[in-house]
């Protein structure tokens, strides 16, 4: 239910609603994709990152939010924690509950790896939970893997890993059948072939769904067969920083109980670092899409034991977060509802863009709908631009809403609006960090040996933009291969002696370099009750 404030443009978009459904608007060209991103894209925006001083990635730049935690004091004194005699010993110590950690569990512990997952709130808190639309995989017989890197690989300009992004689409139709397999009700036709779709930037219809709830279904299921493994689960409880051994190896990591603040050793043959994203760093102001612990602790974790980064400085704005009602702000509309016909409209009634263009594209010219050409809606003391929604209803039939998104109609029906009848509001939010930990094609960081990282603290998968359903992708495929070969290498690690003398190492590094900061890091939660920090 709009309030009369919003009526005069409303009026407009449904005069204009079957007209606008009609139109099949242009798709830009590449000249006008790279104006649109340079100017209006924050991550193009110069003054909101800083240069690294310390570290491995010393003279790169990195949005200023996260160099100020890459570049903070530890949570311990190194000298004050007893390496002798951990707490715990583990052959893969994975660090992370949420899809990416999970499915490293199960692969490991189906190699025959005794396991153990710690994580800071509980096995799928996390951002795969979250997740809407689907899943890409090409496994009809009009596709192909070769048709999906290539899609991926332009949606990222061209700046993939080569080997990750093959990896990730040659193993996709066997990722599809493995989640099946364990339990994944995927949406199906009446002769049970999959249901698929388009996503942003997709030249084929790849995205396997479970309604508009996939990742809280594939996280259910992963969930599931974690703990029927009886694989342990030491929750609640953070990892605060790596340990190395004398030989440079990841042996473990320092363990933080998150209520009683208690210090906690793991000892490991091998680490997995799965821990996600980090939208609630609210980079340059915006909200999120993410969970509440979505904080990059994996980048500090992994950067401080001399881990590289690849690709920090690029973030993913999702075109579609919630612009109104303000008590939803920041939270994802999936993809899928532009999938399914909705268009994005402007003030005036007017569709302004193809609305599948890639995700970076789609945010910036939004951005620039609502700045440059005045043309968005004010609401929550910002603006947003119609998706007109009832347009789904109208293209594929009657109840195609209820059948395709409920999730998304009962997000909005708590609020008065039915997505059926009325249009919604959205303006980018802050959803899918691009860039992470780089590593080579086994999992294993390029340069901390016995250390592997999953998900969404991976760098160099998608390159500087992802599309759509390609993390649900990647947090299963990258997620079992760092979960195999973690189990692989603990059969043939003997652990040195534990050191965290990497810790000391960069806090003389931080005084070498004159950074005077109070921070320290990770960050682990987000601090809602300081003025500034969003
Ligand atoms: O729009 C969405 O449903 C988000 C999907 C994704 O980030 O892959």
């Amino acid at each position: 239910m709009y309030s009369e404030l919003f009526q005069e443009s409303l009026a407009r978009v449904e005069a204009s609603r079957e007209k606008n459904i009609a139109l099949d608007p242009i798709r830009m060209t590449a000249e006008q994709k790279e104006t649109v991103l340079a100017s209006f894209h924050p991550d193009y925006k110069v003054d909101e990152f800083a240069v690294l001083t310390v570290g491995p990635n010393k003279g790169d730049k990195v949005p200023k939010e996260l160099a100020e935690i890459l570049q903070a004091h530890s949570r311990i004194t190194p000298k004050s924690v007893c390496l002798e005699h951990p707490d715990y010993e583990t052959d893969v110590l994975i660090i992370g509950g949420g899809g990416a950690g999970a499915s490293a569990a199960i692969e490991a512990h189906e190699a025959g790896a005794d396991v153990t997952v710690v994580t800071k709130l509980r096995m799928g808190d996390a951002n795969t939970m979250m997740a809407e639309g689907g899943i890409q995989a090409a496994d009809k017989p009009n596709d192909s893997p070769a048709i999906h890197f290539i899609d991926a690989f332009g949606g990222g300009h061209f700046a993939a890993k080569k080997e990750l992004l093959k990896k990730l689409v040659c193993d996709a139709p066997e990722a599809i059948q493995w989640l099946s397999n364990l339990g994944v009700e995927f949406d199906k036709e009446e002769n049970g072939t999959m249901v698929t779709t388009h996503g942003g930037g997709t030249s084929r219809k790849r995205m396997h769904a479970a309604k508009d709830y996939s990742g809280a279904e594939i996280m259910r299921t992963l969930r599931d067969e974690v703990m029927n493994r009886k694989i342990p689960i030491i929750d609640f409880t953070a990892a605060i920083e790596l340990i190395l051994d004398e030989n440079g190896n990841a042996a473990g990591a320092v363990l933080m109980n998150m209520e009683t603040k208690e210090l906690l050793v793991a000892k490991a043959k091998t680490v997995v670092i799965a821990t996600g994203g980090a939208g609630r760093m609210h980079y340059q102001g915006f909200p999120t899409s993410n969970h509440y612990g979505a904080t990059a602790d994996g980048l500090v974790l992994g950067y401080r034991a001399g881990a590289k980064l690849l690709y920090a400085e690029t973030l993913q704005y999702h075109p579609t977060g919630v612009a109104f009602p303000e008590q939803i702000f920041g939270a994802l509309v999936t993809e899928k509802v532009r999938s399914l016909g909705a268009k994005l409209v402007n003030k005036h009634g007017e569709v302004f863009m193809h609305p599948l263009e890639t995700r970076d594209v789609t945010a910036a010219s939004i951005i620039r709908e609502c700045s440059e050409r005045n043309n968005g809606i004010d609401c929550n003391n910002g603006h947003g631009v119609w998706l007109d929604t009832p347009m789904i209803e109208k293209i594929g039939g009657e109840g195609t809403i209820m059948k395709r998104i409920p999730a998304m109609w009962r997000m909005f029906e708590k609020y008065g609006i039915d997505i059926r009848y009325e249009p919604i509001l959205v303006y980018p939010t802050l959803h899918y960090q691009n860039g992470g930990l780089d590593i080579t094609d086994d999992c294993m960081t390029t340069n901390v040996n016995n250390l592997f990282v999953a998900g969404e603290a991976v760098g160099g998968i998608h390159g500087k933009n992802r599309l759509m359903g390609n993390s649900l992708l990647d947090i299963i495929v990258f997620g079992r291969s760092a979960g195999k070969n973690a189990a692989a290498k603990a059969k043939n690690t003997r652990v040195g002696r534990l050191t965290l003398a990497h810790v000391e190492r960069f806090e003389k590094e931080l005084a070498k370099a004159g950074i005077k900061t109070e921070t320290v890091s990770p960050k682990l939660l987000p601090n809602y009750t300081k003025q500034n920090n969003i």
